[in-house]
């Protein structure tokens, strides 16, 4: 957490409101981090509480002041990641999954968009040293998709058990846009509750492409994907947890940014803004696939091969494969 301030006792408002905002909010962080506008729709308070309330949160956590790059620097090193199980991978990706941020992995069908999500599933609840955050995931299946039988599998290279792995994934069906929207803006409690440190989105554009078809519904389907990133940069940084959320990509021969034959993320230009690293994954021979680094403030344009095996995502195919 970015501030262990919890102290509601600190805002000095009337305490009928004090008590809705410490009803809604998990800690004062996550109510700093929120707009008034929707602390008031929320909490049912007045716009001059919400403002007053969020104003002082701010203030209380410091997060008013800006940081010097030099400390930003150390943050940086010191933000804990999840490895993906694959060296090379995690290389390219400066050492794994970071926290604080949204990661896309976009890809056709069968490039190991969900194999990589499970894996990272399990990975999360490793210890630091074994390249994991020792918390919880929580799921978002849009496409029903989930396959527990074989995160099972994939977990039987940690253990003899599965099963308490397995109790550490919450999984959420969403059935639409507007559920999905729901399920992540209600998702403080369960978050702070469960120690999760990872938010899998799989997938991303399933919904969002299929209830907003043609140019006609672009621009409110750009607007209803906007105010959902936003949240969950929001519980990124919150709650210093991963998201990873999947896309499919599209050829479109018009774009010059885009990459080898003209295949790009879906989802369009607005929120290709939102993720903070973005990665391509294509087939390759077998079960060897390809993943390269494709938008990123701090990555270079790398690229890496993995591998999808019945353990789980690898650098190899096993031996006795
Ligand atoms: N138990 C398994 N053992 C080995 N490979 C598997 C297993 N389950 C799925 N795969 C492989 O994973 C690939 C599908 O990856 P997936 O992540 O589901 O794709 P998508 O990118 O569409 O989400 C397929 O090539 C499939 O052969
Ligand atoms: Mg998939």
């Amino acid at each position: 957490m970015v501030s262990s301030t919890n102290d509601f006792t600190k805002l000095t408002i009337a305490k009928e409101v004090r008590g809705r905002l410490q009803e809604e909010f998990p800690s004062l962080m996550a109510l700093a981090a929120t707009p008034p506008a929707e602390v008031m729709k929320r909490c049912e308070v007045s716009k001059s509480s919400a403002e007053r309330a969020v104003n002082q949160a701010r203030k209380i956590i410091g997060m008013n002041q800006p940081t010097t790059a030099a400390s930003l620097l150390k943050k940086e090193l010191d933000r804990p990641r999840i490895t993906t199980s694959s060296q090379s991978l995690d290389d390219i990706l400066g050492g794994g999954i970071t926290v604080g941020s949204i990661t896309e992995f976009s890809g056709a069908f069968a490039t190991g968009k969900t194999q990589i999500s499970f894996q990272l599933c399990l990975n999360v609840q490793r210890s630091v040293e074994d390249g994991g955050l020792a918390g919880k995931a929580l799921f978002l299946d849009t496409e029903n998709t989930f396959a527990p039988a074989r995160v099972a599998e994939m977990a039987y290279s940690y253990t003899d058990d599965p099963s308490e792995y397995l109790q550490n994934i919450l999984v959420s069906r969403a059935y639409n846009t507007d559920h999905q929207i729901q399920l992540i803006d209600k998702a403080d409690k369960i978050l702070e509750k469960n120690n999760i440190r990872l938010i899998i989105i799989d997938s991303m554009a399933s919904h969002f492409r299929a209830e907003f078809p043609g140019k006609e519904n672009l621009p409110r389907r750009q607007q209803t994907l906007m105010a959902h990133a936003e949240t969950l940069q929001r519980l990124a940084e919150s709650y210093n947890l991963a998201i990873i959320t999947t896309n499919q990509i599209l050829s479109n021969p018009d774009n010059l940014f885009s990459g080898a034959n003209n295949l790009e993320p879906a989802l369009g230009f607005a929120w290709g803004h939102r993720p903070t690293h973005r990665i391509l994954l294509r087939k390759s021979r077998g079960t060897a696939r390809i993943a390269r680094i494709f938008d990123s403030p701090e990555l270079a344009e790398r690229e890496a091969v993995y591998h999808i095996t019945p353990q789980g995502i690898r650098d190899g195919p096993p031996l006795d494969y």
